[in-house]
């Protein structure tokens, strides 16, 4: 995967809110390529997070694409609002949804990317027949629903199965983590065949700020370009 092939999506859940435009505006700078919008309904996942009032605010501070990470029972209720607020990607969860192909046309019938997460417990192979639809591929590495976990390693077997099934199938379409990206796990999972980090704590909790976090992960990919026999 060549280096500016590797795309980053800061997670805003791991910033201070009280400043959320200036550390987005920051990840901007410093090259972000899109903004991870993490979503969560005290019902699919433990916790609550944001909603469509905090992307109507970032639409007015960024350019980038805001990616939402729908962690919620039923994503369908929420499309057209986070449309209006000015979302350009869509993540909906299999685990969630029993209607998937369903959800995935209403995302393309509204003209925005259409991702679908999987677990850490959910095989590759659910994918199957819904990845000639989608643009993209999450892959958790952690159960979903909190910022700072620790990197599931076990689902490095996983990714590489998602990257070759998107090969044989000479498919365009991207490959995704989430949770617990530092630029140890970083180097794991884009060896593996990822090509979207989405790092939230070694991004804003980086003591070298959001730019310094972004350039450490950055250099991860860059040095794996250097040395191709890490590559899967
Ligand atoms: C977890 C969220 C992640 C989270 C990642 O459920 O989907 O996007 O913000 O946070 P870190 O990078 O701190 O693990
Ligand atoms: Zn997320």
């Amino acid at each position: 995967m060549e280096p500016d092939v590797i795309k980053l999506a800061p997670s805003i859940l791991a910033a201070d809110f009280a400043r959320l435009g200036k550390q987005v505006a920051e990840a901007e700078r410093a090259g972000a390529d899109r903004i991870h919008v993490d979503v969560m309904d005290g019902h699919f996942v433990p916790n609550l997070s944001m909603g469509a009032p905090i992307v109507k605010s970032l639409r007015r501070v960024t350019s980038l694409p805001l990616e939402i990470h729908f962690m919620v029972s039923e994503p369908d209720l929420f499309l057209q609002e986070f449309v209006e607020a000015g979302s350009d990607s869509f993540i909906v969860h299999w685990e969630a949804n029993a209607n998937l192909h369903r959800t995935v046309q209403r995302i393309k019938a509204l003209g925005r990317r259409a991702s679908v997460a999987i677990n850490p417990a959910t095989p590759a192979a659910v994918l199957e027949e819904i990845l000639l639809d989608i643009d993209q591929v999450l892959v958790m590495t952690v159960d979903p629903g909190f910022g700072h976990q620790h990197f599931l390693h076990t689902t490095l077997p996983k990714i590489r199965r998602v990257r070759r099934m998107i090969e044989q199938g000479s498919l365009a379409c991207d490959v995704e983590v989430d949770g617990g990206i530092d630029v140890e796990t970083a180097a794991l999972a884009l060896a593996a065949g990822a090509n979207v980090l989405v790092a939230g704590t070694a991004i804003f909790d980086e003591s070298e700020g959001v730019a310094g976090g972004m350039e450490r992960l950055r250099a991860v990919s860059r040095q794996l370009w250097n040395e191709p026999e890490q590559l899967q």
